[in-house]
């Protein structure tokens, strides 16, 4: 075989078995190869194993001394795009207030909201530039970015424009997708806003291609399932995927909502009692969850044991974003996860790779195998257990996407 690059003196190169969701106990089911090598060509992985069984020619190769080597890490829940801060917020919280309490008020999210309305795409751009640099930094090869606070049907788009240049000028893999986050304070505009969502919004976004998934927050202070519905509907008419934020506070039927609809994921499950964990476990969707949140806020951590002992397939995301979770590190949500949700550390190597890549519709990601996507990271140490045990420092040294090497 002949090969553009070759990569040797790695210690261990760890990977789910291969591609596609992981439910249950399949999660903790991880190849662990020592003394690995990795032949790439063309951006992909042409050939990986025990360095010993390499047969074939090189045009060069490149010892990585003796460090573990893992998939390219998914962000399947971002809001990378905003303006403004909640600090204010962060400071209120501090002293007692709760975070539904100040949305209420009308801070919280729709502070955000004004902030970001009134920034121009550039702004909104040179914002986020450093949040999916650090993304990418910490492991993130693919990282999903969502509007939601645009609210005006043209902030929203103003928000989806940002995240497709976002796209075209970082190395990062990007997607897109349109999140329908907090209804008008004015209860009697609902219906007329969820209107222009499904007759207007989602079909401009479809035209111009600026989403690939639609995202709806069902929440007590936010929207209720039979208007989600409505959202999806229009969605899957025109081709998009569905997703949901849901169960953050209370259980209000998005979930099942959800299952019945087939979403791709429904993301948080901080409030799910036995039967949403039952329901989602025996479906198709990826149950996410997000332990930055519950850090942040202070709120439970999703049942992320009892979600996979009932056979889910569990992602985990950053959900970074400035109100509920400010963490700009998957491999740091991964090593939330172990501590807060309960997942050994080779189900967060599944739920941060192959489950996360189906948490947003891209099956073949996330896994190292001949014919792969040649997205990897070069730890720092020789153990990839260090992906997830690793608090404050960055346990990634390199980030390799398509075969380059782009961070640091
Ligand atoms: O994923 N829960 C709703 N939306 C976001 C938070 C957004 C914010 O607080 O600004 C979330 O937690
Ligand atoms: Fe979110």
């Amino acid at each position: 075989m002949n090969t553009d690059l070759l990569l040797t003196g790695i210690s261990q190169l760890a990977t789910a078995l291969s591609p596609g969701p992981k439910h249950g106990t399949a999660m903790g089911e991880v190849l662990v190869i020592p003394k690995a090598a990795l032949a790439l060509r063309a951006g992909r992985i042409a050939w990986c194993g025990p360095q010993s069984e390499w047969r074939g020619v090189a045009e060069s190769t490149v010892d990585l001394g003796d460090r573990a080597v893992v998939p390219g890490l998914i962000d399947p829940h971002t809001h990378a795009v905003w303006a403004g801060d909640r600090l204010s917020d962060f400071e209120a919280r501090a002293s007692g207030e709760s975070y539904e309490s100040i949305l209420l008020a009308g801070g919280g999210i729709r502070s955000t909201v004004r902030a970001t309305a009134a920034a121009s795409v550039e702004e909104l751009v040179a914002l986020a530039r450093p949040r999916i640099a650090a993304l990418t930094a910490s492991g993130a090869t693919t990282i999903e970015v969502k509007s939601g606070y645009g609210f005006t049907p043209t902030a929203e788009l103003t928000s989806l424009e940002a995240i497709a240049i976002l796209a075209e000028n970082t190395p990062a893999r990007i997607v897109s997708t349109l999140l329908i986050h907090i209804p008008p304070e004015d209860a009697s505009l609902r219906a007329n806003y969820i209107a222009g969502v499904c007759d207007e919004l989602i079909p401009k976004v479809a035209t111009r291609r600026l989403a690939t998934a639609v995202d709806v927050f069902v929440e007590k202070e936010a929207w209720r399932p039979a208007e989600a519905e409505q959202v999806f509907r229009a969605a899957k008419q025109h081709g998009l995927a569905i997703k949901l934020h849901s169960e953050q506070f209370h259980a209000i039927g998005g979930l099942e909502l959800g299952v019945r609809m087939k979403a791709l994921s429904i993301d948080h499950l901080e409030a799910c009692g036995p039967q949403q964990v039952e329901a989602i476990a025996s479906s198709g969707t990826i149950a996410t969850i997000l332990p930055g949140v519950s850090l942040h806020l202070g709120i439970p951590a999703a049942a992320g044991r009892e979600l996979i002992d009932a056979g889910a397939a569990v992602a985990v995301g950053t959900d970074l974003n400035p109100g509920s979770s400010p963490l700009y590190s998957v491999a740091n949500a991964l090593a939330l996860a172990v501590r807060l949700n309960g997942l050994t550390p080779k189900e967060a190597l599944a739920a941060g790779t192959v489950n996360a890549a189906c948490a947003l519709g891209l099956g073949g990601y996330g896994c190292i195998h001949a014919e792969a996507p040649a997205d990897f990271l070069v730890l720092h140490g020789n153990d990839w257990r260090e992906l997830v045990y690793t608090l404050g420092a960055n346990p990634v040294a390199e980030t390799w996407i398509a075969g380059e090497r782009i961070a640091p």
